[in-house]
């Protein structure tokens, strides 16, 4: 069985330039469309909301829009929970808490369902990458924001070069690999 390292290393396809110059874009699209690529890195993924018997110890894994989404519904699945996605701003219909976020250039917001995780609830937060950790800042707060806990961020990649873990202070990271 193909672990998720190896998997990562294999199936992620690093693309100069992209979106824009002297950005070195990782694609994931080539781990998505393998199955045992995909049920690797999902595995490894989940791993952070057990305990070390194997059990679930989250209530509900948060996906970040968009990449994000893929990763964290199969991850809910295994870990026998719910989905709750944290979108972009202007996509959710009902009342959301909302937090600011910085980008390269400018700021963006995130937002995500008031009602969509119950106050206590111990969270997993699921994304693809840690660049700056200003997204992964961002969900955090709105899950505080609707009173939960951030039991754990899991991640396939960090970017080593990049501040992020610093950003995030104690939020306990487990990422699949380090490019
Ligand atoms: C990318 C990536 C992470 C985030 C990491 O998402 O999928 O979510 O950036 O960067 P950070 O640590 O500096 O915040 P992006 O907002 O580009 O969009 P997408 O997931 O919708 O493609
Ligand atoms: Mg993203």
């Amino acid at each position: 069985a193909a672990t998720a390292r190896e998997a990562l290393a294999r199936l992620v396809r690093d693309v100069p330039d992209f979106p824009e110059p002297g950005v070195l874009f990782k694609d994931i699209t080539p781990l998505l469309a393998d199955h045992a690529g995909l049920r690797a890195v999902v595995d490894g993924l989940a791993a952070a909301g057990r305990d070390a018997e194997g059990r679930p110890v989250v209530d509900a894994v948060v996906g970040l829009e968009a990449r994000g989404f893929v990763l964290a519904a199969p991850v809910a699945l295994a870990l026998g929970v719910g989905f709750v996605p944290v979108r972009k701003a202007g996509k959710l219909p009902g009342e959301t808490h909302e937090v600011a976020y910085a980008l390269e250039y400018g700021e963006a917001v995130l937002q995500v369902h008031r009602d969509a995780v119950a106050p206590g609830a111990r969270v997993l937060v699921v994304d693809d990458v840690l660049a700056t950790g200003g997204t992964l800042a961002a969900a955090r707060a709105l899950v505080e924001a609707c009173g939960a806990h951030v039991h754990a961020a899991s991640l396939l990649m960090e970017i080593s070069a990049l501040p992020g873990r610093a950003a995030l202070g104690d939020l306990p990271l487990h990422v699949l690999t380090t490019v």
